[in-house]
């Protein structure tokens, strides 16, 4: 069912497409590691020159989990944005923000509160498993259990297209798109929304109104997901069309009213798994990680001190890389060659352990460096780390502004 791209534009001379929107937060309640670069942050520096970024700070959700540690967070937030810089994300090509400065967030939260059922909230898996693993925490909070409530409210105050996150939150995204979907369904419908439908089409040239009635046939008829996907870049093209015009023709998209609030997707990080030290998952909470900013000594000593397959205990005992965390390491860091160094020399005992690690560390330090160099000026002068936050958080609001202007006039507040 797979539509070709070419297929999709409406004709040859179709302008650059307009980027979709990724949106993503993490919690500053630690210092970032190796494992969140591999794993997040790493795919967040390639999106941002593919697509219109907004990364935050999500500093409300750590509250959910720090209440009586808020001090966790102050000291994280600057250094996590300092992590973020460091890994290379850039403040001209993607928007850097402060959840908590962003009280449009919190309303949106309220309003979409009203309308959810309980049940959704309870049966997201993460509830009780968080609960279970961090059982010196009482997380039998009202806060707690709306947890991902808040994260559908980050994600649809953006009208983000694309949330790229770990398979752990695909829970979050799920419960997002259906909160969207209750929204729309509650209060997307207006009496004369296929008029003014109508109208909004007839501000697009012939052709253009055309392919859009194609797409909205192949989705209709076929459910074409593709040409669905497609849509918001292709309504985003046409400058003519105001906010309340694209909810309509999104909702004659799919058969509805309106829709408001756009569903995201989720767009599972495709990254290696850089375990922790000792092949636990990397977690500040294990001790077993190496921060992103870890001074090289410290490195050092960390990877030397590595367990390694517990059978080879003998420089002449044979080990298994497939039993050795340090293996999950060079299939991160190590090129074919180095891998094939490694395993072979471990198999047959022609190695030793340390000879093994030192490509490893050498990798991790190489990488390291051009980190510390850009992270350098922000060390040196925090204002400017607090200016890109500042200007972020400025940029950030004027979609969250425009987004709670339409969400009140749907909920019918605007008396
Ligand atoms: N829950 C996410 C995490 O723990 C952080 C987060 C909060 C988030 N709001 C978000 C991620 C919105 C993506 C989109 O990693
Ligand atoms: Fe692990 Fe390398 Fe030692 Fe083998 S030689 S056990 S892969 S560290």
């Amino acid at each position: 069912m797979m539509t070709s791209e070419t297929t999709l534009s409406p004709n040859t001379t179709t302008p650059a497409p307009v980027k979709e929107r990724v949106l993503s937060g993490m919690r500053p309640t630690g210092a970032l590691h190796l494992g969140h670069y591999h794993g997040a942050l790493k795919n967040w520096v390639r999106l941002q020159s593919e697509m219109e970024c907004f990364f935050f700070v999500a500093d409300w959700h750590a509250l959910t989990t720090h209440y009586e540690h808020r001090e966790v967070i102050e000291q994280n937030v600057y250094e996590m944005v300092i992590d973020w810089l460091a890994a290379g994300l850039d403040p001209n090509q993607c928007t850097l923000f402060l959840q908590s400065r962003l009280p449009e967030h919190a309303e949106l939260f309220a309003l979409l509160a009203m309308g959810t059922p309980l049940s959704w909230l309870e049966r997201v898996p993460t509830y009780k498993d968080q609960q279970q693993q961090l059982k010196d925490k009482d997380l039998a909070t009202y806060g707690f259990l709306g947890y991902p409530l808040l994260q559908a409210a980050d994600i649809l105050i953006y009208k983000a297209h694309y949330v790229p996150v770990g398979e752990d939150q695909a829970s979050h995204v799920e419960l997002t798109r259906e909160t969207a979907r209750r929204f729309n369904d509650l209060y997307g419908r207006r009496a004369d929304d296929a008029t003014r439908a109508a109208a909004a089409l007839a501000k697009l040239a012939k052709e253009d109104a055309r392919y859009f009635n194609t797409l909205k046939k192949k989705f209709q008829e076929q459910g074409d997901e593709v040409a669905r996907a497609r849509l918001p870049g292709f309504l985003a093209r046409f400058e003519v069309l105001t906010p309340d015009d694209h909810a309509l023709l999104m909702g004659q998209f799919s058969g509805k009213g309106r829709t408001v609030l756009v569903e995201p997707q989720v767009l599972l990080t495709q990254s290696s798994k850089l375990p922790g030290l000792d092949g636990r998952k990397m977690s500040k909470s294990y001790g077993n990680g190496i921060a992103i900013r870890e001074d090289r000594a410290s490195i050092e000593i960390k990877v030397r001190t590595m367990p390694t397959d517990p059978a080879r205990v003998k420089r002449t005992d044979p080990g298994d890389p497939d039993k050795c965390p340090v293996w999950q390491f060079h299939k991160v860091y190590s090129d074919d060659t180095t891998q094939q160094w490694a395993r072979q020399g471990c198999t047959s005992a022609g190695i030793g352990c340390i000879e093994c690690k030192q490509p490893v560390i050498d990798a991790i330090l190489k990488e390291q460096q051009p980190m510390l160099t850009r992270a350098e000026p922000y060390l040196s002068n925090p204002k400017i780390v607090r200016d890109i936050i500042d200007a972020g958080t400025d940029r950030a609001r004027l979609t969250a502004r425009a987004t709670m202007h339409e969400v009140r006039a749907a909920i019918g507040l605007n008396y």
